[in-house]
Protein backbone atom coordinates (compact mmCIF):
# COMPACT_ATOMS: atom_id res chain seq x y z
CA UNK A 1 0.00 0.00 0.00
CA UNK A 2 1.19 3.10 -0.75
CA UNK A 3 1.83 6.06 2.06
CA UNK A 4 -0.60 7.86 0.81
CA UNK A 5 -3.28 5.14 0.67
CA UNK A 6 -2.92 4.57 4.09
CA UNK A 7 -4.80 8.04 5.10
CA UNK A 8 -7.81 6.45 2.63
CA UNK A 9 -8.00 3.14 4.51
CA UNK A 10 -7.80 4.56 8.02
CA UNK A 11 -10.52 6.90 6.95
CA UNK A 12 -12.78 4.33 6.37
CA UNK A 13 -11.82 2.31 9.12
CA UNK A 14 -12.76 5.44 10.88
CA UNK A 15 -16.19 6.87 9.41
CA UNK A 16 -16.83 2.65 10.29
CA UNK A 17 -16.11 3.18 14.09
CA UNK A 18 -17.73 6.43 14.50
CA UNK A 19 -21.20 4.78 13.18
CA UNK A 20 -20.70 1.60 15.11
CA UNK A 21 -20.82 4.18 18.17
CA UNK A 22 -23.35 6.39 16.98
CA UNK A 23 -25.63 5.43 14.05
CA UNK A 24 -26.94 9.47 13.35
CA UNK A 25 -23.07 10.59 14.24
CA UNK A 26 -22.81 11.69 10.16
CA UNK A 27 -26.75 12.37 9.67
CA UNK A 28 -26.07 14.82 12.85
CA UNK A 29 -23.31 17.11 11.40
CA UNK A 30 -24.40 16.88 7.37
CA UNK A 31 -27.23 19.51 8.04
CA UNK A 32 -25.76 21.96 10.37
CA UNK A 33 -22.52 23.66 10.91
CA UNK A 34 -22.85 25.79 13.92
CA UNK A 35 -19.58 25.99 15.47
CA UNK A 36 -19.19 28.43 18.76
CA UNK A 37 -14.96 28.96 18.43
CA UNK A 38 -13.03 29.54 15.05
CA UNK A 39 -9.32 28.75 15.36
CA UNK A 40 -6.20 30.93 13.69
CA UNK A 41 -3.34 28.06 14.11
CA UNK A 42 -0.05 27.62 13.14
CA UNK A 43 0.55 25.15 9.55
CA UNK A 44 2.74 23.16 11.69
CA UNK A 45 1.58 19.23 11.52
CA UNK A 46 1.91 19.10 15.67
CA UNK A 47 -0.54 21.27 16.86
CA UNK A 48 -3.97 19.41 15.27
CA UNK A 49 -6.49 21.79 16.91
CA UNK A 50 -9.00 18.71 17.26
CA UNK A 51 -6.69 16.38 18.42
CA UNK A 52 -5.22 18.92 21.21
CA UNK A 53 -8.49 20.11 22.43
CA UNK A 54 -10.50 16.95 22.13
CA UNK A 55 -13.24 18.07 19.83
CA UNK A 56 -15.54 16.53 17.27
CA UNK A 57 -16.36 17.57 13.87
CA UNK A 58 -18.91 20.60 13.71
CA UNK A 59 -17.13 21.99 16.52
CA UNK A 60 -13.81 23.99 15.72
CA UNK A 61 -14.31 26.26 12.49
CA UNK A 62 -10.35 26.50 11.89
CA UNK A 63 -7.75 28.88 9.91
CA UNK A 64 -4.78 27.86 9.86
CA UNK A 65 -0.81 29.54 8.36
CA UNK A 66 2.51 29.56 9.33
CA UNK A 67 3.00 31.29 12.37
CA UNK A 68 -0.64 32.13 12.98
CA UNK A 69 -0.50 35.57 11.26
CA UNK A 70 -3.72 38.07 11.10
CA UNK A 71 -2.82 39.84 8.40
CA UNK A 72 -5.25 42.63 6.74
CA UNK A 73 -4.33 41.87 3.16
CA UNK A 74 -4.90 38.25 3.58
CA UNK A 75 -8.05 37.58 1.77
CA UNK A 76 -8.10 33.87 2.78
CA UNK A 77 -8.08 34.93 6.34
CA UNK A 78 -10.44 37.69 6.45
CA UNK A 79 -12.98 35.67 4.36
CA UNK A 80 -12.70 33.12 6.72
CA UNK A 81 -13.34 35.30 9.95
CA UNK A 82 -15.95 37.42 7.82
CA UNK A 83 -17.60 33.89 7.88
CA UNK A 84 -17.10 33.12 10.97
CA UNK A 85 -18.58 36.07 12.50
CA UNK A 86 -21.20 36.81 10.57
CA UNK A 87 -22.36 34.29 9.27
CA UNK A 88 -21.64 31.55 11.86
CA UNK A 89 -21.64 33.98 14.54
CA UNK A 90 -18.82 32.61 16.37
CA UNK A 91 -18.26 33.52 20.10
CA UNK A 92 -14.79 32.89 21.14
CA UNK A 93 -11.79 33.31 18.24
CA UNK A 94 -8.79 31.42 19.52
CA UNK A 95 -5.46 32.07 18.27
CA UNK A 96 -3.14 29.22 18.93
CA UNK A 97 0.73 29.35 18.25
CA UNK A 98 3.28 26.97 19.75
CA UNK A 99 6.55 26.76 21.21
CA UNK A 100 8.92 26.05 19.22
CA UNK A 101 7.49 27.35 16.10
CA UNK A 102 10.05 27.08 12.56
CA UNK A 103 8.09 30.57 11.31
CA UNK A 104 9.22 32.53 14.24
CA UNK A 105 12.53 31.09 14.34
CA UNK A 106 13.20 31.55 10.95
CA UNK A 107 11.89 34.99 11.10
CA UNK A 108 14.43 35.80 13.76
CA UNK A 109 17.48 34.83 11.54
CA UNK A 110 18.47 37.11 8.55
CA UNK A 111 18.65 33.74 6.29
CA UNK A 112 16.72 34.17 3.00
CA UNK A 113 14.02 31.63 2.68
CA UNK A 114 12.73 32.77 -0.65
CA UNK A 115 9.26 33.75 -1.36
CA UNK A 116 8.31 33.37 2.42
CA UNK A 117 10.54 36.20 3.29
CA UNK A 118 7.41 37.97 2.58
CA UNK A 119 4.86 36.68 4.89
CA UNK A 120 8.09 36.41 7.57
CA UNK A 121 8.76 39.80 7.46
CA UNK A 122 5.36 40.79 9.71
CA UNK A 123 6.90 38.54 12.16
CA UNK A 124 10.01 40.71 12.15
CA UNK A 125 8.00 43.53 12.24
CA UNK A 126 6.81 42.55 15.82
CA UNK A 127 10.30 41.93 16.81
CA UNK A 128 11.49 45.01 16.27
CA UNK A 129 8.01 46.39 17.86
CA UNK A 130 9.11 44.80 20.98
CA UNK A 131 12.97 44.72 20.65
CA UNK A 132 13.98 45.61 23.97
CA UNK A 133 11.90 43.26 26.05
CA UNK A 134 13.00 40.70 24.34
CA UNK A 135 17.06 41.32 23.73
CA UNK A 136 16.73 41.64 27.93
CA UNK A 137 16.45 37.86 27.96
CA UNK A 138 19.29 35.44 26.86
CA UNK A 139 20.10 34.57 23.49
CA UNK A 140 18.55 31.18 22.28
CA UNK A 141 14.91 29.73 23.64
CA UNK A 142 14.00 32.49 25.97
CA UNK A 143 14.10 34.95 23.10
CA UNK A 144 12.53 32.58 20.44
CA UNK A 145 9.79 31.49 22.97
CA UNK A 146 9.47 35.43 23.75
CA UNK A 147 8.59 36.53 20.35
CA UNK A 148 6.54 33.19 19.84
CA UNK A 149 4.53 34.75 22.66
CA UNK A 150 4.19 38.24 21.56
CA UNK A 151 3.50 37.63 18.19
CA UNK A 152 0.29 36.02 19.14
CA UNK A 153 -1.03 38.32 21.15
CA UNK A 154 0.11 40.79 18.08
CA UNK A 155 -2.17 38.74 16.05
CA UNK A 156 -5.06 39.04 18.39
CA UNK A 157 -4.86 42.68 18.36
CA UNK A 158 -4.65 42.69 14.65
CA UNK A 159 -8.13 40.99 15.07
CA UNK A 160 -9.52 43.77 17.36
CA UNK A 161 -8.16 46.18 14.78
CA UNK A 162 -10.28 44.84 11.74
CA UNK A 163 -13.73 46.14 11.04
CA UNK A 164 -15.07 42.55 11.22
CA UNK A 165 -14.30 42.48 14.54
CA UNK A 166 -15.01 46.14 15.61
CA UNK A 167 -18.68 46.09 13.95
CA UNK A 168 -19.58 42.62 15.55
CA UNK A 169 -18.63 43.88 18.87
CA UNK A 170 -20.83 47.18 18.48
CA UNK A 171 -23.74 44.90 16.90
CA UNK A 172 -23.69 41.83 19.22
CA UNK A 173 -21.03 42.18 21.82
CA UNK A 174 -19.23 39.60 20.74
CA UNK A 175 -16.93 37.62 19.89
CA UNK A 176 -14.67 37.31 22.65
CA UNK A 177 -10.74 36.98 21.53
CA UNK A 178 -8.09 34.55 23.05
CA UNK A 179 -4.00 34.29 22.21
CA UNK A 180 -2.80 30.63 23.30
CA UNK A 181 0.38 29.31 23.45
CA UNK A 182 0.29 25.53 23.20
CA UNK A 183 3.81 23.06 23.73
CA UNK A 184 4.82 20.28 21.91
CA UNK A 185 7.14 18.98 24.88
CA UNK A 186 3.83 18.18 27.27
CA UNK A 187 0.55 19.23 24.69
CA UNK A 188 -0.27 21.70 27.32
CA UNK A 189 -1.92 25.16 26.15
CA UNK A 190 -1.38 28.50 28.69
CA UNK A 191 -3.55 30.91 27.74
CA UNK A 192 -1.57 34.91 27.10
CA UNK A 193 -4.70 37.53 26.71
CA UNK A 194 -8.24 37.31 26.30
CA UNK A 195 -9.61 40.63 24.75
CA UNK A 196 -13.59 40.98 25.74
CA UNK A 197 -15.73 42.60 23.17
CA UNK A 198 -15.08 46.35 22.71
CA UNK A 199 -11.93 45.93 25.34
CA UNK A 200 -9.34 48.29 24.99
CA UNK A 201 -6.81 48.28 21.71
CA UNK A 202 -3.32 48.33 22.29
CA UNK A 203 -3.80 52.34 20.65
CA UNK A 204 -6.57 53.76 20.55
CA UNK A 205 -5.77 55.22 16.71
CA UNK A 206 -7.20 51.91 15.48
CA UNK A 207 -10.57 52.30 16.92
CA UNK A 208 -13.53 52.45 14.01
CA UNK A 209 -16.33 54.56 15.87
CA UNK A 210 -18.89 54.78 12.18
CA UNK A 211 -19.08 51.03 11.17
CA UNK A 212 -22.69 50.81 12.10
CA UNK A 213 -24.07 54.01 9.79
CA UNK A 214 -21.61 52.16 6.95
CA UNK A 215 -24.84 49.21 7.07
CO1 LIG B 1 4.60 27.07 13.87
Amino acid sequence: MKVFEQLLFENKAWASERVAEDPNYFHRLVDIQKPKFLWIGCSDSRVPPNEITQTQPGEIFIHRNVANLVLHTDLNLLSVLQYAVEVLEIEHIIVCGHYGCGGVKAAMTNKSYGLINKWLRNIKDVYRYHQQEIEELPEGDARVNKLIELNIMEQVYNLAKTSIIQKAWQKRNGPHLHGWVYALDDGVIKPLVDLEPNGELDHPIYKYDNLLDEG
